[in-house]
Order: structure tokens, then C-alpha cells, then sequence
């Protein structure tokens, strides 16, 4: 339970707040690379930390991402043309370029140098594997551009998408660091996804239904391990690495690719949920890409918004015959509708005062104190808060069988380690 300040303080990331100074301390994801597929093409309109924004690629291939809103009299610049390396205004032609710098004000006369004095917002614009990276905090504070495996193996081992949750991003994260209620609600389709099934751990995941927790902290957040019972008195061990603010990374399951997620402010009450997949050391079949590309695994279908098609409108087309009969524990299809479905259920921003939190909820309550702990030091003292190294990043999951002595920090401590060439290790 947390009080409703610190509830308050955790989930709001608009400029100005505690959270959101934290949020702009980080590379962010900011879109899918094929949202911008060329040169010239149509600018994108984007909405992080609840500041509003749009995204292009002028005609060099340069990217940007700068204030939405005209300097002149604020039209939105989404309605802009994309031409001659910048974005001009429709209304009167005022263009800016990838930095926000205004180029032409065509109505004045070029010698008064009016345009000079002109400059929107603007955020760098990476392409980093399949996704473009944001950073939004003061531009003497940018640190060194992320290091995740999943964007750093070659493309073909590596498949990213994203889908809007009409939720504050704390509870969506909050499902992704909660081992638990694999063994509940996605009980289901452990044995039937393509991108789960097969796998031994799923056996003793669906076997214990009560997991024993451990949490340990890591440099840049924390290691949450859930243990359960395997044969002859040894423990199946699956740890979900969290680094600060939003990243996860769900273990492995046998040889199918690893999953995880990014949980991405883009106001107090919707977030992205991006979910990518990878394999250390092998290229994804095509069956695993059709599988992703048609909502399998942590993907799911969407419209052009990226919105899902079940969705809340039309109840997440819940199945109540096949919650029935067990085919699915709730009756909503696919891993991310499930998990989507019910934290969006909690209400645009859960109301954290009225939990009751039970020991499988440790990791959760680690993370909240260590994010409430990390944005206080970064306001009263300019500390810099945990998960901004990039030597942070190259960490990885594990699902592991160790016997009942050895302690996982200790028996996966390598496994834990993201190496460039070495295979996940996985049950
Ligand atoms: S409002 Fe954009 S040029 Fe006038
Ligand atoms: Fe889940």
C-alpha cells in the first residue's frame, strides 16, 4: 500500500514533476522505425511524458522530434509538409528543421534574420535496431545511447512491436515485474501459444501455484526471482530482471525467444506497452515472426493507432464459454490483452491506498520504494538515478533448476550477464 502522495508522485511524469524528471533521465522509445519508413514521408505525431510532439524524417534521412505546435500561431505541425529537409507549417509557411530551429518565415524579408530567433522543443531522434530512441531531459545531461540486446542483435533475431494500454504506466509495469499470476492467468495458453508452449518450465510453473519470491537489488534495479518446486528437491528458478524506470524482461521458456517490455508514459492515464522478442544466437523462424506479427506471445493485434482490437470497447470480446472451460482463465485471448485487460480494469490510475499486498507482491513493493527513493536523491541532490548506464542494460533473464542450497544471485549470477554470441539460459 502506499500513501495517495506517493502514489501520486509515482505516477505522474508530466514536466515539472518528480517522476517526470526521473522518466527524463533516460533513452526512451519513442516509435517503430517503420513509422518513419523513408525519406520525406508524413510526420508522426507522438505523446510522451505528456508533452506533445511530432516526429518526421526530412529529406537527408535525418530524424526528428520537436514541439507539435507552430511557433507562430500554433498549428499543429502534423498537418505539415515534409520537404526540402524540414517541416513547414501549411498555414504560412513557417519551416523548421530535425532541431526545431525555425529555417523560413517566407512573409518577412530574409535580411531582418527573424527565422534565426525562432526554435521549437526539440529531442534527439535515434534509430537503434528496430526502434527510435527519445531522450527528453536537459541536453547537457544526455547519456550515452542505450545498450538493450534485444535492439543490438542483428535484425533477424530480433522482433519489437507496441500497443496502447489505456492505463498509467506503474500498474502496466507493475503486471511485468509480477511473476505470479502467470500460474493464474495466463495459465491457459502456457501449453498452447506458439511462443510458450513445450517448454519443461511450463510444467512446474503450472504445477506450484505458490511461487516463493526473492528480490535482490541489482545496480540499476533489481533481480526478482520466483521459485518453485521441481524434482528430487530442487527449485525452478525464473528471474525477471527490472531496470529503472520501465524495462522488463520476462525468463526465458526452452529455446523459444526471449520476451520482455518497456512501459512508456504517455500521459498520467495511457502508456505504451512495447514488447519486443529476440534470441540471443539464432535468427527467428518464420513461424515465430508470422506468430508475433498475428498477436502471439506479448504481441497482439492493432488498428493503424496502434490501439488494440479488443480493447474495452467491445469488453477485450471476453469468451465466457472458454473461461468456462478453462481454455483461458478469464476468458480474454492472448498474454497482453489478458494482463491489459485487467490492469486497465483498476481504472485509468489504480488507487494504491486501498491494496492488500501479500508476500508474492515483494518485487512490486521493491521497485516502488527504489523508483521513490531514485526520483527524491534526483531532485534534492541532481543524483543520477540507477538504469542510465548503458553498462546497466546488458542484463538478461534466466529460467534455471538449482539445487536447494545455492542462493540465485549465486547460481545464475553468469546467466544474468547479456553476452554477445552466448545462448540464454533456460529451461
Ligand atoms: S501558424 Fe504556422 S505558419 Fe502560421
Ligand atoms: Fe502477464
Amino acid at each position: 500500500m502506499l500513501r495517495k502522495e506517493q502514489n501520486e508522485l509515482l505516477t505522474q511524469t508530466g514536466p515539472g514533476t518528480a517522476m517526470g524528471h526521473l522518466f527524463r533521465c533516460y533513452w526512451l522509445p519513442a516509435l517503430l522505425a517503420e513509422e518513419l519508413p523513408e525519406n520525406d514521408c508524413p510526420p508522426v505525431r507522438v505523446k510522451l511524458l505528456s508533452e506533445r510532439l511530432v516526429a518526421f524524417r526530412d529529406s537527408e534521412g535525418r530524424y526528428g522530434l520537436i514541439d507539435e505546435f507552430c511557433a507562430h500561431r500554433g498549428v499543429s505541425l502534423w498537418f505539415g509538409r515534409n520537404e526540402e529537409a524540414g517541416l513547414r507549417c501549411p498555414y504560412h509557411g513557417w519551416k523548421y528543421d530535425v532541431n526545431g530551429q525555425c529555417m523560413e518565415v517566407p512573409s518577412e524579408p530574409v535580411e531582418s534574420g527573424f527565422c534565426r530567433k525562432v526554435k521549437l522543443t526539440s529531442y534527439p531522434l535515434v534509430k537503434i535496431g528496430d526502434v527510435l530512441w527519445t531522450y527528453m531531459g536537459p541536453a547537457d545531461k544526455k547519456p550515452p545511447l542505450p545498450e538493450w540486446e534485444f535492439a543490438l542483435v542483428p535484425p533477424e533475431q530480433s522482433f519489437t512491436s507496441k500497443r496502447l494500454q489505456e492505463c498509467n504506466w506503474l500498474q502496466a509495469m507493475e503486471g511485468g515485474i509480477d511473476s505470479s499470476h502467470v500460474s493464474f492467468l495466463h495459465r491457459g495458453d502456457l501449453g498452447s501459444d506458439p511462443l510458450f508452449k513445450g517448454a519443461k518450465g511450463n510444467q512446474y510453473n503450472l504445477a506450484d501455484m505458490q511461487p516463493h519470491f526473492e528480490v535482490v537489488e541489482q545496480p540499476g534495479g533489481l533481480f526478482i526471482g520466483a521459485r518453485r518446486n521441481a524434482e528430487n528437491g530442487k527449485y525452478y528458478w525464473r528471474i525477471t530482471p527490472w531496470v529503472m524506470p520501465c524495462f522488463t524482461m520476462i525468463p526465458p521458456r526452452g529455446d523459444h525467444p526471449i520476451h520482455g517490455h518497456f512501459w512508456v508514459p504517455v500521459d498520467d492515464e495511457t502508456c505504451w506497452a512495447w514488447s519486443y522478442d529476440f534470441h540471443p544466437v539464432r535468427a527467428l523462424t518464420k513461424i515465430e515472426v508470422d506468430a508475433m506479427k498475428d498477436g502471439a506471445g506479448v504481441h497482439c493485434k492493432v488498428d493503424a493507432a496502434f490501439r488494440p482490437l479488443a480493447n474495452k470497447d467491445n469488453d477485450y470480446l471476453i469468451d465466457r464459454t472458454a473461461q468456462k472451460a478453462g481454455r483461458t482463465f478469464s476468458g480474454v485471448a492472448g498474454f497482453a490483452m489478458q494482463d491489459a485487460s485487467l490492469q486497465e480494469s483498476m481504472g485509468p490510475i489504480c488507487d494504491r491506498t486501498k491494496e492488500n499486498l501479500v508476500s508474492t507482491d515483494n518485487g512490486i513493493i521493491m521497485a516502488r520504494h527504489r523508483l521513490l527513493r531514485a526520483a527524491k536523491a534526483l531532485v534534492d541532490k541532481g543524483v543520477t538515478p540507477p538504469g542510465v548506464d548503458p553498462e546497466q542494460h546488458r542484463i538478461r533473464s534466466c529460467s534455471v533448476v538449482l539445487p536447494p542450497e545455492v542462493a540465485f544471485k549465486d547460481g545464475a549470477k553468469e546467466a544474468l550477464n547479456a553476452k554477445r554470441g552466448v545462448a540464454q539460459t533456460t529451461v
